[in-house]
């Protein structure tokens, strides 16, 4: 296991789920071809918007559930794209509740196991969309934890919400590397203390580099060079 990517006192390894393991996007890319030309900027409508409700609340100190705010911001991002055929809403809704893993996450879970390091996730998502999503992907053998912030009543960058990582595992933030493939959760999770790893699958440039993590990869895979490739 490369040093760049998990310290020896590593004992846990938690994973963002959206983004992360689950494609947000393939909800549209799997009925792309009934949505039509505005696909790709109605899924970055859905997903900015999703995000942005959960942190306009979480700064107002308020919370609701991350199944009605990816509602709300489907919803919005129909409005924003007249031209796709509003009745696909169901369709779409049941998808996100299903969404592809990339195909790089179950050989690196079996791999952190057989290291003997835990598994977990730590999202955004409730707990019935983080279950819908892992049983779907064929992970729930392959994580120790499923974390939502739903427990601590805040979303991320909130610390309340990484301390439900520190919490449930009884470790200490050093012993936990915490991977994420969206830059500001990477942030925010380096501010509470976990040694964390930005995925960038996209290639996209850094930003809040104030807040920087311990390692930059491209693949899951790079956490665990035996996995498959
Ligand atoms: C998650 C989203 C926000 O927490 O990526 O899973």
């Amino acid at each position: 296991m490369p040093s760049h990517s998990l310290a020896p006192q590593t004992r846990a390894v938690i994973f963002d789920a959206y983004g992360t393991l689950f494609d947000v996007h393939s909800a549209v890319a799997r009925h792309a071809a009934r949505i039509g030309p505005e696909a790709a900027r109605l899924s970055e409508i859905w997903r900015a918007k999703q995000l942005e409700y959960s942190w306009v609340l979480s700064l107002a100190g308020q919370y609701r559930p991350f199944w009605d705010l990816t509602v709300s911001a489907l919803d919005y991002a129909f409005a924003r794209c007249p031209g796709v055929d509003r009745s696909l809403s169901p369709l779409l809704l049941d998808a996100y509740r299903a969404l592809d893993a990339y195909d790089d996450v179950t050989d690196v879970l079996d791999a952190l196991r057989a290291r003997g390091l835990k598994t977990g996730i730590l999202s955004n998502g409730d707990p019935g969309m983080l279950a819908d999503a892992v049983a779907s992907a064929g992970l729930s053998d392959r994580l120790d934890e499923v974390l939502s912030v739903d427990e601590a009543g805040v979303f991320k960058t909130s610390p309340a919400a990484y301390d439900l990582v520190a919490d449930a595992l009884a470790m200490e933030p050093p012993a936990v590397a915490f991977v994420s493939s969206n830059r500001w959760d990477v942030a925010g999770a380096t501010l509470f203390g976990f040694p964390s790893i930005w995925v960038n699958r996209l290639n996209l440039p850094d930003e809040y580099e104030s807040f920087a993590p311990v390692a930059v990869i491209g693949s899951l895979r790079d956490l665990a060079p035996s996995a498959a490739p």
